[in-house]
């Protein structure tokens, strides 16, 4: 009998070193896996599992801390067996950021050169953990990298304020699909959303809309507020990256403080988005003292968000008012500059030596390169792919998100799923060593049309699925209908 029994365990394990064709094992992983290998046989998933893994190393202790929660309430059963191990091995044969699983019968093992890529492997794991409650989770070998390091979404919080939970969920959502920036754009004509302790009307009139709108959401972000948002990103290895717009965009600023644009109006802060020729008042580039202001609100915004790089916006920055105004034209004549794309790229590259002195780097809409980029600014490409392949063919770095693709305020009918799907981050004209300079990609949620939590859902999922897997997985392996399923599965499943 206890010959028999040996002789079934050795059986057994023979038979879970056998591949298994992968049309026979159905998982649904988003971003789909570069590589995965079958094999016969499961473990078992129980709320009785162990954990092993270095407990000196604070994010590895996060991580598994994030797994054993999950253990705890997902629908598991009570008994089963087996270990898992996190392992960080600087001398494995892993990509950056990348993880290898395997699952076998009584072992589960996550090996990682770098804690991002554990927490990566991690997602991937609790993907794979079933709904019907039997905990089973099948033999595999899967190796898994990211194809690019900048695989943003944007959130508009400023048209829209968005509470800090419903933010805090979003870092959830991304973390669950491996992406690993959340841009938000916390300044712009419709209201500041953060708190800057030099100048406290930002928040107190310039967050708030003119009474005459009654009923609209205001808000902002307290510094304590953003403190939790950027704690929990890190957690979840997202990096916030903070924008302040300048020069446009910026008509919110003169509700309190109208002597920073060029025509010194009050203006009010209104709730709807009017168009980028509409408002026409911009911070005064002739006015030492704006760059004073905006200096100061960027020192408490690089106190705040640890992101390498600080977003200065940029874009749509009209003109006519920089024209009209004796001192915007003082500093044209003064500074030897041709017109007022260079005063707006005078306005950028005065920005960008601040924030380098602060070690961090500047990052702007594709405008800036207007009237010559600043020196080491990184360009974030939505008109199009224009700009970002002019960007990365003079050295510097990019981030694409153009409206083509990657713009989620759009309707499905003009930008399908199936479209998002279809984008390939690298343009074929910078094929070879330019393509390094693209970082990745990013969606941008504008919430000038859909303005509550439900329709800025629906508008980003599930393209954030099409995305999140263009940005990680290789080109060769998508298949578009087989994300369809793969959505509809990991959607009904709450383990994840
Ligand atoms: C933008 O959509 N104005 C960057
Ligand atoms: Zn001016």
């Amino acid at each position: 009998m206890k010959n028999l029994t040996l002789l079934s365990l050795l059986i057994l394990l023979v038979a879970c070193n056998k591949p298994v064709p992968a049309g026979m094992r159905e998982i649904a992983v988003i971003p789909k896996p570069q590589t995965v290998s079958f094999y016969q046989g499961d473990f078992v998933l129980s709320h009785a599992a162990t954990l092993k893994f270095d407990q000196s190393d604070i994010k590895i202790k996060e991580t598994s801390d994030q797994f054993m929660e999950v253990v705890k309430i997902g629908q598991l059963p009570d008994k089963g067996r087996g270990t898992i191990e996190f392992k960080i091995d600087n001398q494995a044969d892993i990509k950056p950021s990348g993880y290898l699983l395997t699952v076998r019968l009584n072992k589960i093992t996550i090996t990682a050169k770098e804690p991002a890529g554990l927490f990566y492997g991690v997602q991937s794991l609790r993907q794979l953990i079933p709904t019907d409650g039997s905990g089973k989770i099948p033999n595999l070998d899967m190796a898994d990298f990211p194809a690019f390091g900048w695989r943003g979404l944007m959130l508009d919080c400023s048209r829209t304020f968005l509470p800090k939970e419903y933010v805090l969920k979003y870092i959830d959502r991304l973390a669950a699909i491996k992406m690993n920036v959340l841009h938000l754009h916390l300044t712009d004509d419709q209201g500041w959303r953060i708190e800057i302790k030099k100048y406290p009307a930002l928040t107190q009139i310039c967050s708030k809309f003119d009474p005459q709108y009654p009923g609209e959401v205001n808000g902002f972000y307290t510094q304590e507020d953003i403190r939790e948002i950027v704690a929990y990103a890190a957690k979840n290895f997202i990096t916030v990256v903070p924008e302040i717009e300048m020069p446009g965009h910026s008509t919110e600023i003169f509700a309190a403080y109208p002597q920073f644009s060029c025509t010194g109006k009050k203006s009010v802060v209104f709730p709807f988005f009017k168009g980028p020729d509409v408002t026409e008042d911009i911070l005064c580039a002739g006015n030492d003292s704006v760059f004073t202001f905006m200096e100061d609100v960027l020192s408490e915004v690089i106190t705040l968000f640890p992101s390498e790089y600080i977003h200065i916006g940029g874009d749509e920055a009209p003109k006519a008012a920089w024209k009209k105004c004796p001192e915007c034209q003082d500093r044209i004549k003064k500074e030897g500059l041709k017109d007022e794309a260079e005063l707006q790229s005078y306005f950028i590259r005065r920005m960008e030596k601040f924030i380098n002195s602060k070690g961090r780097k500047l990052i702007g809409w594709d405008e800036i390169l207007e009237g010559g980029l600043a020196e080491n600014a990184a360009v974030m490409s939505w008109r199009g792919i224009q700009g970002g392949i002019q960007a990365a063919g003079q050295g510097h770095n990019v981030v694409m998100s153009p409206t083509s693709h990657c713009y989620f305020d759009y309707s499905y009918e003009t930008t399908s799923t199936e479209k998002v799907y279809s984008y390939n981050p690298v343009p074929r004209e910078l094929a070879g060593d330019k393509s390094k300079y693209i970082l990745g990609a990013q969606a941008n949620m504008w919430t000038h049309i859909a303005r509550t939590e439900a329709a800025i859902d629906a508008q980003v999922f599930p393209r954030l699925y099409a995305l999140a897997e263009v940005l990680w997985t290789n080109p060769a392996s998508r298949n578009y209908p087989d994300l369809e399923k793969r959505i509809s599965k990991l959607t009904r499943n709450e383990n994840h």
